[in-house]
């Protein structure tokens, strides 16, 4: 579809880094470990091993090659709406955006006009100004100048808020109403919980030597975690039980720190059923969360089974339906026991 050529000098000359950076053949060929407990390997974008970033910094490259960000232009999901609208220019900036850093952080993202297909790119997020690249630590480099950004500072939610606060099309901007405290009131961060803890192998010196003592460095991946993930579809919620009366409710709390769900036509559905010691059924509820009727940053919903308050246990089940359609992803299959209720 895109030559490797045409991917060449990309991220680079668009940005007009071709010159700064010097291809360092003693990098290539550096072992590369796999990112420890990822899930199942992902599609890759397309021609991301000819990314010049990706020649020094293969680890990232790789993430972020299976991540949505990488697809956000080639989504067949998202073309697939364009041709149906009357100003879909109104759609891309999101979708291959100018790096973020060149502006005022906050300021609404302007479209790439080379590129595209690169989607939220390494650029998008790195370049600053005078062709330096903005991260969390800026070790020095002899490829680019590197400098520290106050975005990539532990718990800064600035640089994801850009994109993910607002209204449109079928998005809905859930990080507008992000709550940044935890429900044990210590800070939570967009990072912090879709950029899984990894291991950095050391890096090859000048003359592509690694140091034998040197120790891996942490880091953070860039494969999101995200709603395609049925473990981390599970930890957006907490379950607990409670009685009023004669009925029983099954208490679902977010705990994601924004609403759910993030699209329009995307749903959680819960099923649970009340048994008595004997596995009878006492009763059965069902809970539906989607754009109308949402999970708010901070909130709950009840599923209320009717005369239940007596059951020993309950037996909860979650889907997640995806705003494309395509099947369900079934995501929790558990038992609560009434003993242990609120
Ligand atoms: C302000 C930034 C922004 C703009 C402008 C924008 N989007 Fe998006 N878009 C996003 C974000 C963020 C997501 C991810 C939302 C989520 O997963 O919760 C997304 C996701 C999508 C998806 C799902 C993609 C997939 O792979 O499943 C579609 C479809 C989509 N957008 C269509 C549109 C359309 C149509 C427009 C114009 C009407 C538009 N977008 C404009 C930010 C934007
Ligand atoms: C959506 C924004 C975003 C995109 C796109 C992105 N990054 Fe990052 N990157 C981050 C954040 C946030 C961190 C800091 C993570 C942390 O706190 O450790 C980071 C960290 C890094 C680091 C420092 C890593 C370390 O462990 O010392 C490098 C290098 C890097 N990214 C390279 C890349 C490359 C190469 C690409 C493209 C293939 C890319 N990034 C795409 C947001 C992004
Ligand atoms: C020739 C090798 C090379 C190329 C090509 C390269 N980098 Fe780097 N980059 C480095 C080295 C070496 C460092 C120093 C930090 C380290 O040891 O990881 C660095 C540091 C960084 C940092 C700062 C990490 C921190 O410490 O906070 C970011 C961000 C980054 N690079 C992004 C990129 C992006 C984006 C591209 C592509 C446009 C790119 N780099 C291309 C070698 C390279
Ligand atoms: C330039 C705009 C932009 C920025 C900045 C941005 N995102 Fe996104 N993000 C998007 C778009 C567009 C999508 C939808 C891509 C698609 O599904 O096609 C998306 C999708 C996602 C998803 C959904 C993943 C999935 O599997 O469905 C998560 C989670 C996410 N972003 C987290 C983050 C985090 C964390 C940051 C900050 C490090 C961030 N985003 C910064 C535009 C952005
Ligand atoms: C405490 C952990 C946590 C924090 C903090 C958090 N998220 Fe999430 N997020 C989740 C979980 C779990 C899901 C999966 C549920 C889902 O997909 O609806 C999710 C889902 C998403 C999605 C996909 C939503 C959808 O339904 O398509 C996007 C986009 C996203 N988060 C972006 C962000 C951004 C941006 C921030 C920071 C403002 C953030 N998240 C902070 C846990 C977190």
């Amino acid at each position: 579809m895109h030559s490797p050529q045409h991917l060449k000098g990309l991220s680079l000359s668009a940005a007009g880094l071709l010159a700064l950076i010097i291809p360092l053949a003693a990098f290539q060929g550096s072992s590369r470990e796999e990112v420890p407990d990822a899930p199942a390997s992902p599609i890759l974008l397309d021609g991301w091993q000819d990314l010049r970033c990706a020649e020094c910094h293969g680890e990232q490259a790789e993430e972020w090659a299976g991540s949505a960000h990488a697809f956000a232009w080639e989504s067949p999901n998202f073309q697939a709406e364009l041709p149906h609208l009357r100003r879909p220019a109104r759609c891309h900036s999101c979708h291959a955006p100018e790096p973020l850093h060149l502006a005022e952080i906050g300021a609404k993202p302007r479209v790439r006009s080379e590129y595209r297909h690169l989607g939220v790119d390494c650029l998008t997020c790195h370049l600053g100004p005078e062709d330096t690249m903005l991260g969390p630590h800026g070790r020095p480099s002899k490829a680019h100048a590197t400098a520290r950004g106050d975005s990539f500072k532990p718990g800064a939610n600035d640089l994801c808020i850009v994109c993910h606060r607002v209204n449109v099309g079928p998005v809905i901007g859930l990080a507008r109403d992000f709550d940044p405290t935890g429900p044990d009131g210590r800070p939570r961060s967009c990072v912090g919980c879709h950029m899984e803890f990894t291991e950095r192998e050391p890096r090859p010196d000048e003359n592509g030597q690694v140091d034998e003592d040197a120790l891996p460095r942490p880091g953070r991946s860039h494969r999101l975690r995200g709603p395609g993930d049925p473990a981390f579809l599970a930890s957006a919620f907490h379950l607990s039980l409670s009685d009023s009366g004669p009925d029983l409710s099954v208490k679902v709390t977010n705990r994601a720190g924004h609403r759910l769900p993030g699209l329009q036509q995307q749903s959680f559905a819960f099923h649970a059923v009340a048994l008595d010691i004997d596995g009878k059924v006492l009763g059965e509820a069902n809970l539906t969360v989607n754009a109308r009727e949402y999970l708010p940053a901070a909130g709950f919903e009840t599923l209320d089974i009717p005369g239940a308050a007596a059951a020993e246990s309950v037996h909860l089940t979650a889907a997640h339906h995806p705003h494309a359609g395509g099947p369900p992803v079934p995501f929790l299959d558990m038992k609560l026991e009434n003993a242990s209720r609120d």
